[in-house]
């Protein structure tokens, strides 16, 4: 017999579930090696996890919460809270803490009146500091989406931001 989880997150609201239900209308007979596919494309849909659609997928495609949980807090690439239209990400590297990413960073929760990790209130942006952007040599850097910005200053950081 089946067990029943129940979770309720009252900071994320019920979405329409018709966008999920044509997801798993392709997974008829999941299997655990589909959940990754499903969350990505449930995801993409909404922009993030709502709670709903989990349990939806739990009872639709007969995979448990707890192994569905364990998946997203695995993968960064999951978010179970609303996020911005755009994501900053600033790199807190070595070459671009020493060329001036504090700077950056303070620049940019000054902007957006938001703290690192968090969403602004008309989600236009989520603003996440991470690891090595990989491109050290356009020290200090940022992204936004897929676009790479370098040699910032924090003149060209709050421009930038503005732009978008
Ligand atoms: S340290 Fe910033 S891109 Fe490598």
């Amino acid at each position: 017999m089946q067990k029943t989880v129940t979770v309720t997150n009252e900071s994320t609201p019920a979405v329409d579930l018709a966008k999920c239900r044509t997801i798993l209308s392709k997974y008829n007979n999941a299997t655990p090696a589909d959940l990754i596919p499903i969350l990505q494309q449930v995801q993409d849909a909404y922009g993030y996890l709502p709670q709903n659609a989990l349990e939806e997928i739990t009872v639709r495609a007969r995979i448990p919460l707890s192994k569905i949980y364990g998946v997203i807090t695995f993968y960064s690439q999951f978010s179970l809270e609303p996020r911005g239209k755009h994501t900053i990400k600033v790199c807190t590297g070595t070459a671009c803490h020493i060329k001036g990413a504090p700077d950056i960073k303070k620049k940019i929760t000054e902007v957006l009146q938001i703290s690192e990790g968090e969403t602004t209130q008309d989600y236009k942006f989520t603003y996440e500091p991470v690891a090595c952007l990989g491109t050290c040599f356009l020290a200090p850097v940022m992204m936004i989406d897929d676009r790479y910005y370098g040699k910032l200053t924090v003149e060209k950081t709050e421009t930038i931001i503005k732009s978008y």
